[in-house]
């Protein structure tokens, strides 16, 4: 099932999300809709807040559906080391239509939980570093737009209010 992905002024977006405790049958089902969602757009990464689930909760495919095993589900990520540095442009579903260029860590390592509760530990670098970057983000209310200069921030944040008065967003 595709579920609505919120955009920026969703207050669920701005809040922190809780900690995932049962690895059953329902976290399967969401996963499973996280992931046709991602790819309807199609995406890379989508946090769960992203679909008005308030819990810690990223699906990752860096092929956006082209190759099965790139398929990435972490629960409970936290970052435990993060080194060097890149810049790149980075855009999110839920700020549709705006990309902006972020500095993100070069490598970084993860440690997570799978779809079983089971403890995993990813270490990523490049374009994966950044989207573990951007949705752990997400599961802490934070946005890309976030990590902007105030007056790229405060552009992006007028072109959306207009956009909404208009009723476009
Ligand atoms: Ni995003």
């Amino acid at each position: 099932m595709i579920m609505k992905i919120l955009k920026y002024g969703a207050p669920e977006l701005r809040a922190q999300s809780e900690r995932i405790t049962n690895f059953d049958g329902a976290l399967q089902k969401i996963v499973a809709d996280m992931f046709e969602t991602m790819y309807s757009e199609p995406g890379i990464g989508l946090a769960a807040a992203q679909v008005g689930l308030n819990v810690r909760l990223a699906t990752i495919d860096l092929s956006a559906g082209e190759d099965e095993g790139k398929k990435m589900v972490i629960c409970n990520p936290e970052i435990v080391s993060a080194e060097g540095s890149q810049r790149g442009d980075e855009g999110c579903l839920s700020i549709p239509g705006f990309s902006e260029s972020v500095t993100r860590p070069q490598n970084l390592v993860v440690e997570a939980q799978d779809l079983e509760g089971k403890d995993l530990r990813i270490e990523a670098e490049g374009l994966l570093a950044r989207c573990l970057c951007h949705e752990i983000d997400h599961l802490n209310g934070v946005l890309f737009i976030d990590h902007l200069s105030p007056l790229k921030r405060t552009l992006i944040k007028n072109r959306i209010r207009k956009l909404a008065k208009a009723g476009e967003w």
